[in-house]
């Protein structure tokens, strides 16, 4: 139960729970001050929050991860690498269908505060593509309308903002009359904060009438999309499936009927995409089976010795399955993952984990405290936790050309730079496979700038139809942009 949903009121609540110190500044704060901050302190659900110090900071509490009984998930592999042609060619047919029938939604996750790339917390407005800039917003939102076309019935597109930048997502939208999508099928919403609390479990505080709030991670998208009314909308419009990226990809296919279509003939309520890791150590999770269960397995949750363990039939990785956070999940499952838990209530529930953090707070005279090393711990959900109570939960394979390039960090790996020239890579591949020649040097990077719009060409698919089309055809040479 949030504090707001008990009828004693909010402060005496708090110190029931032994959380009287969010008050502590009371007599302090102006009337508005003190508006805001019950505003804030109705958000905390304490019996949750109690639960969590309870089995994740308390003492002799269980480790987050156990690696017990764990062994590789089996996946799809594509027909590249051994997967059966015809069945492929039947998941696209079930995908596409889905797509005619208007039963798909795309779901972006937005809520990150983006720290690496240090972009002030609106990631999706960051000019992601190598010629006409474009913000990754714009790209997704392109795509969208591509494939919307493509199928003859336009996407509902959902996106997961957080209370820091919700506002600016919403004007930046606005702004550039979403791109050309139609603004009723865009929506918005607020995902979810937890507390951060110090190593006793006390609720801290930022400021004295500010409690100190967290996104709670991607996870959250879950509930989120059930508390914003969002699921509801997505049963009145008939859509079942939601195909679920993150905002920081600008390669990702925002609706891929492949993977659409293997979910759907496979009758699992969650699948995701995997490809094989290309060093032991690279810092993606991985795809593992566990008490007869698929789960995700983070990179440092797993000992090195595993991630750098060779299978001797294969002589590949043992764990180099690797996530790179593309599901598709059934709206019904969402639903039942997104139940709020309650104590003793029965009905799976996405655990938390806990993140030691520097957490600017004040002491307990108000004065601010940037503490010099971790003084607390945040709580964030993962939305593969979700996999292990899916029905048959799948792993599809996918070429990370295709689908996984993430502006993470400022610079070198997953970096703004790598993603530029990924994309310029695509391009180079879509343009080879209709038998236009591009000289490039040996990792296929061209010499010179170039760019696709997604209306031209979202996929290898999509752009060998328009090129089909297009006379006459135009000089691949610096500056070339289709669209
Ligand atoms: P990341 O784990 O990369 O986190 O998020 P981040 O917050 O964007 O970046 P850092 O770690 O601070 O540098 C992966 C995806 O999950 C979304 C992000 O927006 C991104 O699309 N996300 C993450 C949320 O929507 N909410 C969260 O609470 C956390």
């Amino acid at each position: 139960m949030s504090a707001a949903e008990s009828s004693h009121p909010l402060p005496e609540r708090f110190a029931e729970a032994g959380q009287g110190q969010v008050f502590a500044f009371w007599s302090q704060l102006s009337e508005e001050g003190r508006r805001a901050l019950l505003e804030q302190a109705a958000e905390i659900n304490l019996d949750e929050v109690a639960r969590l110090v309870r089995t994740l900071l308390g003492r002799g509490a269980a480790p987050a991860v156990t690696l017990n009984d764990l062994e590789p998930a089996s996946y799809v592999p594509r027909p590249e690498s051994g997967g059966e042609a015809a069945a492929w060619a039947r998941a696209r047919a079930a995908g596409e269908e889905a797509l005619r029938a208007g039963k798909v939604a795309a779901f972006t996750v937005a809520g990150g505060q983006g720290t690496r790339l240090g972009y002030d917390g609106r990631k999706g407005t960051f000019p992601v593509t190598p010629l006409k800039r474009k913000p990754l917003f714009q790209v997704f939102a392109e795509k969208i309308k591509a494939a919307g076309q493509r199928y003859g019935r336009p996407l509902h597109w959902f996106i997961m903002t957080s209370h820091a930048n919700h506002a600016a997502t919403e004007a930046f939208f606005a702004a550039h009359r979403c791109f050309g999508l139609d603004a009723a099928r865009v929506h918005f919403f607020r995902q979810g904060r937890m507390p951060a609390v110090d190593f006793d479990g006390r609720i801290l505080l930022e400021s004295k009438g500010v409690i100190a709030m967290s996104p709670d991670g991607h996870g959250g998208s879950l509930r989120a999309l059930h508390r914003s009314g969002a699921l509801d909308l997505m049963k009145s419009e008939g859509v079942d499936t939601v195909s679920y990226f993150q905002v920081d990809n600008p390669v990702v296919r925002c609706v891929d009927p492949e993977f659409i279509g293997w979910h759907r003939l496979q009758g699992a309520e969650m699948s995701a995409k995997m490809v094989s890791k290309a060093y032991p150590e690279e810092k993606l999770g991985h795809f593992c089976r566990q008490h007869g269960r698929l789960v995700v397995i983070e990179y440092s949750d797993l000992p090195l010795a595993l991630q750098r363990e060779i299978d001797p039939q294969t002589g590949r990785l043992r764990y180099g399955s690797g996530s790179i956070a593309i599901h598709i999940l059934d709206r019904d499952f969402i639903g039942r993952m997104a139940a709020e838990p309650r104590e003793g209530a029965a009905g799976p529930v996405l655990p938390f984990h806990r993140a030691d953090k520097k957490i600017a707070t004040v002491d307990a005279a108000g004065n601010p405290v940037q503490p010099g090393r971790p003084n607390g711990a945040k709580f964030e959900m993962f939305v593969f936790d979700a996999l292990p109570f899916a029905r048959n939960g799948l792993v599809i394979e996918t070429q990370r050309a295709d689908d996984f390039s993430p502006v993470k960090n400022a610079e070198g790996m997953d970096s703004p730079q790598t993603a530029r020239e990924d994309q310029l890579r695509q391009y180079v591949r879509w343009l080879r496979s209709v038998g236009a020649p591009v000289a490039t040097d040996a990792s296929g990077l061209p010499a010179f700038d170039l760019e696709v719009a997604p209306r031209f060409g979202y996929d290898e698919v999509s752009f060998a139809a328009s090129w089909e089309k297009l006379t006459p055809k135009p000089a691949i040479a610096d500056g070339l942009y289709l669209e």
